[in-house]
């Protein structure tokens, strides 16, 4: 079933004028970092209510970072996988115009994607939740946590926790694109978070085609998504990719 939907979507993509990818964590799972919500995901193993609120962050940043610092290190560790290249190479080609992702990995960026609108910030800075200013986070030892800026304010990941506002130009940014968008490849997302999740409503409403790449069927499939290419990212998009290039005019 799925040979024929490839195809179906690489012409899809061909004959689309301008083309934008909403990706989630399920685009990194095959480079090594867990998902959120998936059976080995990281909310199985950290509460979200005490590990990525705002509040609980500022009521116990010490605690908090101790998660930060185990994920740090997969981060640390983590390569761009086919999926991310294919999207690289797509945009490459003139085949994607942005990647609009709710990932803080810079996977996509490492992959050689130029567009890429990060909705949920990024975990390349650390930022003082005092004086404001901004450490590369490689650069910031973690020990003791939580780490300190120089002006001693505690240093947060320069990513959206629960209860946090998206940064105002991603999000505007991110409309702009789904709102006038012809095709919406819909990339590795349960889909739950608002607002993110609206993404690919806003699209449908312009009358864009959505495609989702999963595993699973989400909450959009039998609602939003005109089809679901159902697989890994990273052989689902190669397929894809390969099918594109094989096409092309
Ligand atoms: N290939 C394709 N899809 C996959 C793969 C894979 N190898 N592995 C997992 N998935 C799918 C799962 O089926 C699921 O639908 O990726 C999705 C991951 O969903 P979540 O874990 O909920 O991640 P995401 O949708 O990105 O979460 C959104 O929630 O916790 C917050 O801020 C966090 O950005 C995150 C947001």
């Amino acid at each position: 079933m799925n040979e024929n939907l490839i195809k179906k979507t690489a012409q899809a993509m061909r004959q689309a004028k301008k083309v934008v990818a909403l990706t989630g964590a399920g685009i990194s799972v095959e480079s090594g970092i867990p998902d959120f919500r998936g059976p080995s995901g990281l909310w199985e193993k950290f509460d979200p209510m005490e590990y990525a609120t705002i509040e609980a962050f500022c009521s116990n940043p010490r605690k908090v970072w101790t998660m930060l610092k185990e994920m740090g290190s997969l981060l640390e560790k983590s390569k761009p996988n086919p999926a991310h290249l294919a999207l690289a190479k797509l945009e490459q080609m003139g085949y994607l115009s942005s990647v609009v992702t709710q990932n803080i990995d810079n996977l996509h960026q490492a992959a050689g994607s130029k567009r890429v609108i990060e909705f949920h910030g990024s975990g390349k800075r650390l930022i003082c939740m005092i004086c404001g200013r901004m450490y590369e986070s490689q650069g910031v030892k973690l020990e003791p946590l939580p780490p300190r800026c120089s002006c001693t304010g505690v240093l947060k990941p320069n990513f959206v926790f629960f209860g946090e506002p998206i940064p105002w130009g991603a999000h505007m940014e991110a409309r702009e694109e789904a709102g006038n968008c012809e095709l919406m490849l819909v990339i590795g997302t349960s889909a739950v978070v608002s607002p993110a999740c609206d993404l690919p409503v806003i699209a449908k409403k312009a009358g864009a085609q959505i495609i989702e790449v999963n595993l699973e069927e989400t909450q959009l499939t039998r609602n939003i998504s005109n089809w679901i290419l159902k697989g890994s990212a990273s052989r689902i998009m190669q397929n894809l990719l390969d099918e594109v290039l094989e096409n092309k005019e």
